[in-house]
């Protein structure tokens, strides 16, 4: 059998050649990274978690006519997507301030800002992906003027969705990141959901106690992240709810 071909590795995620043209498979590995990979580590089980989450979130947006680059889970680690043209840019929505827009505005993790807040990073490792404006975005040539606005609109209707699905399971989504491809059918081009919705890339806390159940666990050491991933995707009946953990071999069926 013909090794596949890997198009590209990135630090959670392989995305090889798909079984036809125009689609991807996308592996989710185990790795785990922070402050653009200067800790790194191997946590079982949590592509797997990914893997299913973002099937979850990504079918969730398909059904509400939000458009994105899922196509099929494969198995515990694989999905079938469509290919498409990343945008380099970081889409972020935020509900409350956290993270680095606590750092930068000095207000405290937890603050209600007075509407979504997007704003977008420079997809760029070496540069740290620093925060750019819509200006740098234009002028660069990123994006264009009208690609900004499709990509502002599906990130507030993503919002709009996840923060719903999050909180009927008692969870309060702080924030979180997409990533933005574009497709053409014939000569129209459109832009989707693409790369994953998982709690790698979003901040997610529990209502009542406010306890941390995505990947700042791992970022600040709060404990086991598998657990944090596991009890989200439990409480989305994602898995069995008399599973208690994602490495357990009879878990995904
Ligand atoms: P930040 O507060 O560190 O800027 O992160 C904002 C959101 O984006 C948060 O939900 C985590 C997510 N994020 C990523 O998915 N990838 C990244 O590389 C970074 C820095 C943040
Ligand atoms: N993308 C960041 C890194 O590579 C991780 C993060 O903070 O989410 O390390």
């Amino acid at each position: 059998m013909a090794r596949r071909k890997k198009i590209y590795e990135g630090k959670a995620k392989i995305l090889y050649e798909g079984p036809e043209p125009g689609t991807f498979v996308q592996y989710f590995k185990d790795d785990a990274t922070a402050f653009n990979a200067e800790k790194k580590a191997t946590i079982d089980g949590k592509g797997v978690l990914n893997n299913r989450l973002s099937e979850f979130f990504m079918k969730g947006l398909t059904q509400i006519g939000i458009p994105n680059h899922f196509l099929k889970r494969l198995n515990m680690r694989e999905q079938l997507i469509r290919q498409v043209e990343i945008i380099p840019l970081e889409v972020i929505v935020r509900n409350f301030a956290a993270g680095s827009m606590s750092t930068r505005l000095g207000l405290s993790e937890g603050t209600a800002l007075p509407r979504p807040i997007v704003e977008f990073c420079l997809k760029d490792d070496k540069l740290g992906d620093p925060l750019v404006s819509e200006e740098h975005i234009i002028a660069f040539g990123w994006a264009s003027q009208q690609d900004l606005d499709d990509m502002v609109a599906l990130a507030l209707r993503v919002n709009d969705f996840m923060s719903g699905v999050m909180l009927a399971v008692g969870i309060k989504l702080v924030d979180f990141k997409i990533e933005i491809g574009r497709v053409w059918d014939n000569d129209f081009q459109r832009l989707i959901v693409a790369d994953e919705i998982s709690p790698d890339s979003c901040r997610l806390w529990d209502v009542e106690t406010g306890q941390k159940l995505d990947k700042d666990v791992f970022r600040r050491d709060l404990g086991s992240l598998t657990d944090a991933y596991t009890e989200v995707a439990r409480r989305l009946g994602v898995l069995p709810s008399n599973v208690t953990h994602a490495t357990k071999p009879t878990l995904i069926n």
